[in-house]
This record gives C-alpha cells, structure tokens and sequence, in this order.
C-alpha cells in the first residue's frame, strides 16, 4: 500500500528524529498501519532472524515522507536522491524502528543502494529540509512509500510550535 497522502491529517506527531548537527531534524508521525513491509517475504524473515516484533511503525519525516510500515528496504530512493537526504538507519542506529521516533542521528549512516544492514532497515530522511524537490526518490520506490510534497511543510512548522516532547 502506498504511503497514506494524508497521513498529516490521520496521523499525529508521536516524536522528533533530531540530527546531532543542530540543524535537520523530522518529525515522526503515528501510530502506523500494517501495509507492505508486514506482507513482504524478505521483511518477515529479517524481522524473525532478529526475533523482532513487525508492528506498525508510522512515517519518518514530513515534507519528505518515508511510510516505514510500507517501505521494504528497496534502496532506489537513497541512490536516486542528487543531495543525499536518506540514509539507512540501522546503519548508524540498530536498534527496533520504534526506538527512533525520538532519538538523535549523528547522519553517519551509510547511503548507498544496497547498504541496508538486512530487511528491518528503513530508509530515513534525515536530511529532509536539503531536499530540492526533485521527485526521484517518489518515482523510483517500488511501494510508493515516499510522499515528497512542499506543502507539507506547513505541517512541519506547526509541529515546531506545537510538539513538545
Ligand atoms: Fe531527494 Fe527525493 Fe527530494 S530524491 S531531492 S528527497 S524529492
Ligand atoms: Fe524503502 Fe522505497 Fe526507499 S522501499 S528504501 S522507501 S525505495
Ligand atoms: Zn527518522
């Protein structure tokens, strides 16, 4: 299932992914529903080989969205990305996908196509507001789990005001 196109409206802000540079953060927004990540056969073993529960997630980011509940760890949106907003998140953080709602990346994770650390890994934007909207990362996702939309920074600047952790 494709990411939720009104996932600010149906979902809430559940947490903040800050960047230890003081300068990107996103926001996470919840509670998740399960879509393609809980049906795909790679995902399933991954998650089974940790002997980690597969429950629903949410979307990291807002303005650059990645649904981790639908994301399968493909990796063509870390490749096609020009300004390198992704990367893997296991790959600096390996902990369950929950425990980075609120937490800080230091944005040393690697970015390459095929650098997830196996299928629990999620690709995380944490870059997003170096985004310039060009589009490649919500072409190239095989479960279109990526909504990139300028006008949801509306969102992203009320949860500035707003979230309070
Ligand atoms: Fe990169 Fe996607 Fe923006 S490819 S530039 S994050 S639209
Ligand atoms: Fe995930 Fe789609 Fe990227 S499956 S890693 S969001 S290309
Ligand atoms: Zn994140």
């Amino acid at each position: 299932m494709p990411i939720d196109p009104e996932f600010p409206g149906n979902h809430q802000v559940i947490g903040k992914h800050d960047h230890a540079d003081g300068q990107h953060f996103h926001f996470v927004w919840g509670p998740g529903n399960p879509s393609d990540a809980a049906a795909n056969p790679d995902v399933k073993a991954a998650y089974a080989a940790r002997n980690e529960e597969l429950t629903p997630i949410g979307v990291h980011g807002t303005f650059v969205a990645v649904d981790w509940d639908s994301c399968i760890a493909d990796g063509a949106c870390i490749q096609a990305c020009p300004v390198n907003v992704f990367q893997w998140y296991r790959t600096e953080n390996d902990v369950p996908a929950v425990e980075m709602s609120n937490i800080s990346s230091s944005g040393v994770g690697s970015a390459g196509k095929d650098d997830r650390l196996d299928y629990t890994d999620k690709s995380d934007p944490i870059r997003e507001k170096d985004c310039i909207w060009c589009m490649a990362c919500v072409t190239v996702c095989p479960t279109k789990a990526i909504k990139v939309d300028q006008s949801n920074v509306q969102f992203h600047e009320q949860a500035i005001s707003t979230f309070n952790r």
